[in-house]
């Protein structure tokens, strides 16, 4: 059996991740392919654990390297309780956000700096990396107005000022131009339909699908 994929999907907030993961999960399973969705910060039972502490509370709660141990200590149990066990399996992952967040809302956000960010990636996850990353693109101001009207209590992130926000799609669009062969950049202000039809796109041309 083939390993299965493992595709992540990025951007600032009120990109519209979970409604275009929903969708992107719906078309490879028409083309016969297990799929399992999950989340970062989160997807195994330690890693939603370490969630709680993260996403929650006061904006300052965390020195920005803590924050960083923090969420690459949850990524670490998530890859080996969910994702690892998953793609070998043969299963297709699709996961909302994952190391390039941090090198976006940790390095660049919290001016911690990508190659930092990088760093500890290194050391806690080896070489292992994403077969696509899909990086959903919108202005900060757009998608803090969407994102207001959802998340019960979990918008830590959401409440750093404007500048932060900014910062970290600068850093979104930074990752998506150094590395073109595995990131593809997705203006998210289209419609639905359309960001829908960009990454089913994005996905054809750069993963091998069966035919359905
Ligand atoms: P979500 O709202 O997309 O579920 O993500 C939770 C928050 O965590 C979101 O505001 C972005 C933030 N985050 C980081 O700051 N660094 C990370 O490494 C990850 C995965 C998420």
């Amino acid at each position: 059996m083939s390993r299965g994929r493992f595709i992540t999907l990025e951007g600032g907030e009120g990109a519209g991740k979970s409604t275009q993961i929903r969708l992107l999960a719906e078309a490879l399973r028409a083309c016969g392919l297990e799929v399992v969705v999950t989340r970062e910060p989160g997807g195994s039972k330690g890693a939603e654990e370490i969630r709680a502490l993260l996403v929650s509370g006061d904006t300052g709660r965390w020195g920005p390297v803590t924050e960083v141990l923090l969420h690459t200590a949850a990524r670490r149990d998530h890859l080996e309780r969910t994702v690892w066990p998953a793609l070998e399996a043969g299963t297709w992952v699709i996961c909302d956000r994952f190391f390039d967040s941090t090198v976006a809302y940790q390095g660049y956000g919290l001016g911690l700096g990508a190659e930092y960010v990088a760093q500890v990636q290194r050391v806690a996850l080896g070489d292992f990396r994403p077969d696509l990353t899909l990086i959903l693109d919108i202005a900060p101001e757009t998608g803090l107005r969407r994102a207001a009207v959802r998340h019960g209590g979990e918008d830590r992130y959401e409440r750093m000022d404007v500048a932060f926000h900014h910062r970290l799609r600068d850093g979104f669009r930074a990752i998506a131009a150094a590395e073109p062969g595995r990131c593809a950049l997705i203006d998210a202000t289209a419609t639905i339909e359309t960001v829908q039809a960009r990454i089913l796109d994005a996905v054809t041309r750069r993963l091998d699908l069966p035919a359905s």
